[in-house]
C-alpha cells in the first residue's frame, strides 16, 4: 500500500453537476433509450444509424459541459497525492479539470474506432459521426464505447491501482454495472474509504458514506485531506 496514493473510482453522478445525464437516476439516459438499442453489438448491427445518433448527441452535449467542483476537487489532489482515477464515465470533464492520471474503463465519448480494425482509433473532439464515415481499410468507424456484452478496457491496471491505494474514493456510480462496480472489492482492508453519491449504493468493507452532491461533497474532502481548507 502506498501511503500518498489516492484512488477515485467515479460514475455518471461526478459529471451530473455539469448538466450531463446520469444513466439510472429518474429521467436519466436508459429511461429514455433502450440499451439493447444503443448500447449493444446487437443494437449495432440492427441500426447503426440510431447509435451513432445516440453518441453524436452525447459528444454534442459534452462540447459546451464544463468540468464542475468535483472534477477540479480530484484534480486539486495531486498537489500532495498522486492520484490516479478509474472512471466509467466516457467524458473527458476528469482530463479538463487537470487530472493527469484518468483510466476510462468504459471508453471515451471523443473516440471513434475502426470496425475492421480496432487498433485504428481516431480522437474526432466533439464532432459527429456518420454513417459511411469509414477507415482507410474500408470499415465504417464507431464509437469507442464499451457496450453491453464487450470487455471493460484497463480492468486489470485498475485493479492493481486500487490494490496499492491508502485512500479510496468511490464517487457518484450506483455500482450496477459489473465488472467496474466489482474493482472496490480490491481496495486494501487497512485503506480508508469513502463512498461519496447523492444516494449512496450499499457497499461493504468499512467504507465511510458521504451522501451529498458530488460537487460539494468531493471539494470537502478535498480540503480535509489537503489539510489546507484551500481548493480552487
Ligand atoms: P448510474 O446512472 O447508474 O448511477 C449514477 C449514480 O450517481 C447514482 O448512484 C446516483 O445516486 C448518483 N448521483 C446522481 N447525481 C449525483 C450528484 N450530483 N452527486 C453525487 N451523486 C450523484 O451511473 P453509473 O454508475 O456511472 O456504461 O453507471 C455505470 C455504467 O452504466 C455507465 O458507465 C454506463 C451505464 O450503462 C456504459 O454505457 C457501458
Amino acid at each position: 500500500m502506498n501511503p500518498r496514493k489516492i484512488v477515485v473510482l467515479t460514475g455518471a453522478g461526478v459529471s451530473a453537476p455539469s448538466g450531463l445525464a446520469t444513466f439510472r437516476s429518474l429521467g436519466g439516459l436508459w429511461e429514455q433509450h433502450r440499451i439493447e438499442d444503443v448500447a449493444s453489438p446487437e443494437g449495432w448491427a440492427r441500426d447503426p444509424g440510431l447509435v451513432l445518433r445516440f453518441y453524436n448527441l452525447r459528444r454534442e452535449a459534452l462540447a459546451t459541459a464544463v468540468p464542475n467542483d468535483a472534477h477540479r476537487a480530484i484534480a486539486d489532489l495531486q498537489d500532495r497525492f498522486e492520484v490516479v482515477v478509474i472512471t466509467q464515465n466516457v467524458d473527458d470533464l476528469h482530463e479538463r479539470a487537470g487530472s493527469r492520471s484518468v483510466i476510462h474503463l468504459h471508453g471515451e465519448l471523443r473516440k471513434v474506432r475502426s470496425t475492421a480494425d480496432e487498433a485504428t482509433v481516431e480522437d474526432i473532439g466533439y464532432t459527429s459521426v456518420a454513417l459511411g464515415q469509414v477507415c482507410a481499410k474500408g470499415g465504417q468507424m464507431r464509437p469507442h464505447i464499451v457496450w453491453f456484452g464487450e470487455d471493460v478496457m484497463h480492468l486489470d491496471e485498475a485493479r492493481r491501482h486500487i490494490e496499492e491505494a491508502s485512500r479510496f474514493v468511490v464517487a457518484g456510480t450506483s455500482l450496477a454495472v459489473f465488472p467496474a462496480a466489482g474493482l472496490v472489492r480490491y481496495a486494501r482492508d487497512k485503506a480508508e474509504k469513502v463512498v461519496v453519491d447523492l444516494d449512496p449504493p450499499a457497499v461493504s468493507g468499512g467504507f465511510r458514506v458521504l451522501r451529498g452532491s458530488a460537487d460539494v461533497v468531493m471539494r470537502g474532502l478535498a480540503s480535509e485531506w489537503l489539510g489546507s481548507g484551500k481548493v480552487r
